[in-house]
C-alpha cells in the first residue's frame, strides 16, 4: 500500500476530494498523515473524522529554520509518504524538506501556471487578477514542487471560461470544481507509476 501525506492550511476541500477518491477505490493508497501550519482550521476536523493523524507545525514557534524543517522531516519519516500533496498549503516548504523528497511533492494552484503565480497570488487574489487582466479563460494547475513558489514542472491543468460579469467568487467556484476533479486524477496516476 502506498502512502500519501497531505499539507493544508484551511478548509480542506481538496483534502476531502482525495479522501473520497481513496474511499471509492480511485486512488489505491492511504493518507497516513496531515500537516498543517494552524490549529483552528476545518481540514483538521476532516482528518479526525476520517481517522487520519495530524500535526500542527507553526514556523513561528521555531527560532531556527533548520529546527522547523527537522520537525517536518521527523513527521514525514514516521508517515513514510510515497507522495506529498500540498492541498491548499499557504507556506513555502523548507528547502531541506523539498530536497529530501525531490520530485515527490505536488501542489495544486488555482491558475493556469505560469500565470498568476508566486507570493501574494492565492485565493481570491488570483481570480481578481484574472478579471483585472480581462482573461477569457483561467483554471488550475498541479505541478511538482521545487524551491521556488509555484514554479516546478507542470503535471496537469484544467481550464474554465471566464464570463462577462463574473465576480472573483464566481471564478473561484468554477475553478474549485475543476480542482476537485484534477487533483485526485493526478494523484491516482502518480500512485500507479512504478517506483
Ligand atoms: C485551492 O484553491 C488550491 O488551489 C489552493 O488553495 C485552495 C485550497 O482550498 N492552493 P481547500 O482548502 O482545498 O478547500
Amino acid at each position: 500500500m502506498k502512502n500519501i501525506v497531505v499539507f493544508a492550511s484551511g478548509y480542506g476541500s481538496n483534502f476531502q476530494a482525495t479522501v473520497d477518491a481513496i474511499n471509492k477505490g480511485e486512488i489505491k493508497a492511504r493518507i497516513t498523515g496531515l500537516i498543517t501550519n494552524k490549529s483552528e482550521i476545518h481540514v483538521i476536523e476532516r482528518a479526525k473524522r476520517n481517522g487520519i493523524p495530524n500535526i500542527v507545525i507553526d514556523p513561528r514557534r521555531f527560532s531556527e529554520p533548520d529546527q522547523y524543517a527537522q520537525v517536518m522531516l521527523k513527521a514525514l519519516s514516521k508517515w513514510e509518504p510515497n507522495i506529498i500533496v500540498l492541498a491548499g498549503y499557504l507556506l513555502k516548504i523548507p528547502p531541506l524538506v523539498v530536497d529530501a523528497y525531490a520530485g515527490k511533492i505536488i501542489n495544486i494552484h488555482p491558475s493556469l501556471l505560469p500565470k498568476y503565480s508566486g507570493k501574494g497570488y492565492y485565493g481570491l487574489y488570483v481570480h481578481q487578477a484574472v478579471l483585472d487582466n480581462n482573461e477569457k479563460e483561467t483554471g488550475c494547475t498541479v505541478h511538482i514542487v521545487d524551491n521556488i513558489y509555484d514554479n516546478g514542472p507542470i503535471l496537469a491543468q484544467a481550464k474554465v471560461h471566464v464570463f462577462e460579469n463574473d465576480t472573483a467568487q464566481d471564478i473561484s467556484k468554477r475553478v474549485r470544481a475543476k480542482e476537485l476533479e484534477l487533483l485526485p486524477k493526478v494523484i491516482s496516476s502518480l500512485i500507479n507509476e512504478p517506483v
